[in-house]
């Protein structure tokens, strides 16, 4: 484990991962942040995937506790934007681009009580010394390779070891077969899938639900648009 002023790093050294995983996180550059709002929340969430972001807030507004980690956390706008059950959370961000460690913990400095970062990949498992009371990932499935149905319930088995037992799991994704319905969004699919910043092409809604079976013995599921929004609560 490496500690510098920013963050723990959990994760490996970037050689290890897969040309997949690396490029999944590697357009989150500083200067590609700067406009990640505008550009992958304001516009092509509400105008390609037909979901504006408020629908995430809501989300965020319905899961969050004061005890929050956040992985695949981008610029943190989400947990800006939403509501905190208490006045100052702990809030620990988690992402394997330093970038978005760095970005998220700037915005997020004035709410939270403490901040904690951790660099990490959501496909291995995941060491922190504690654990949280609800876990966050917006659009962060559609980046990672692999079909949703493994690399949903790998992600699940490894956050529910962080997770304290009566803690909630959820967040929101591009599926496939959701985004097959519009031309926009099958255009916008087939390109980012292309270019390696999404990984979803083997992404579907009933594969999602039956990771979600797996883990969970209690679990909510929805879909606006292209997006599924998914949250697990008691596991199996
Ligand atoms: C599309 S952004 C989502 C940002 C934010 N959650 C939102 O909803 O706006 C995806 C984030 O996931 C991170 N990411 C991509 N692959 C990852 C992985 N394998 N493990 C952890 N984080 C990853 C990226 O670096 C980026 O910060």
């Amino acid at each position: 484990m490496q500690q510098d002023q920013f963050y723990i790093d959990l994760g490996l050294s970037e050689n290890q991962y897969s040309k997949e995983v690396i490029a999944g996180q590697q357009v989150y550059t500083s200067s590609f942040l700067r406009f990640y709002d505008l550009i992958v929340l304001h516009i092509i969430s509400r105008w390609l995937w037909r979901c504006p972001p408020q629908n995430m807030v809501d989300l965020y507004n319905k899961y969050l506790s004061g005890n929050h980690l956040d992985i695949g956390v981008g610029t943190g706008y989400l947990l800006q934007k939403a509501k905190f059950p208490v006045e100052k959370p702990t809030i620990s961000v988690m992402d394997l681009n330093p970038n978005s460690l760095i970005e998220s913990k700037r915005r997020l400095a004035g709410i939270a009580g403490q901040l904690n970062a951790y660099r990490a990949n959501i496909l291995e498992p995941i060491h922190t010394k504690e654990k949280f009371d609800s876990i966050g990932m917006s659009f962060l499935f559609h980046c990672v390779p692999g079909a949703i149905r493994k690399k949903a319930s790998t992600a699940f088995q490894n956050l529910l070891k962080i997770r304290k037992p009566e803690g909630v799991i959820f967040g929101a994704t591009g599926l496939h077969d959701l985004g097959q319905t519009h031309l926009l969004s099958r255009r916008g699919m087939k390109n980012l899938n292309k270019k390696g910043v999404f990984h979803n092409t083997e992404d579907t809604l009933p594969d999602l639900e039956a990771a979600l079976k797996e883990n969970f013995k209690d679990y909510e599921l929805y879909v606006i648009g292209a997006i599924a929004f998914f949250a697990g609560k008691k596991a199996k």
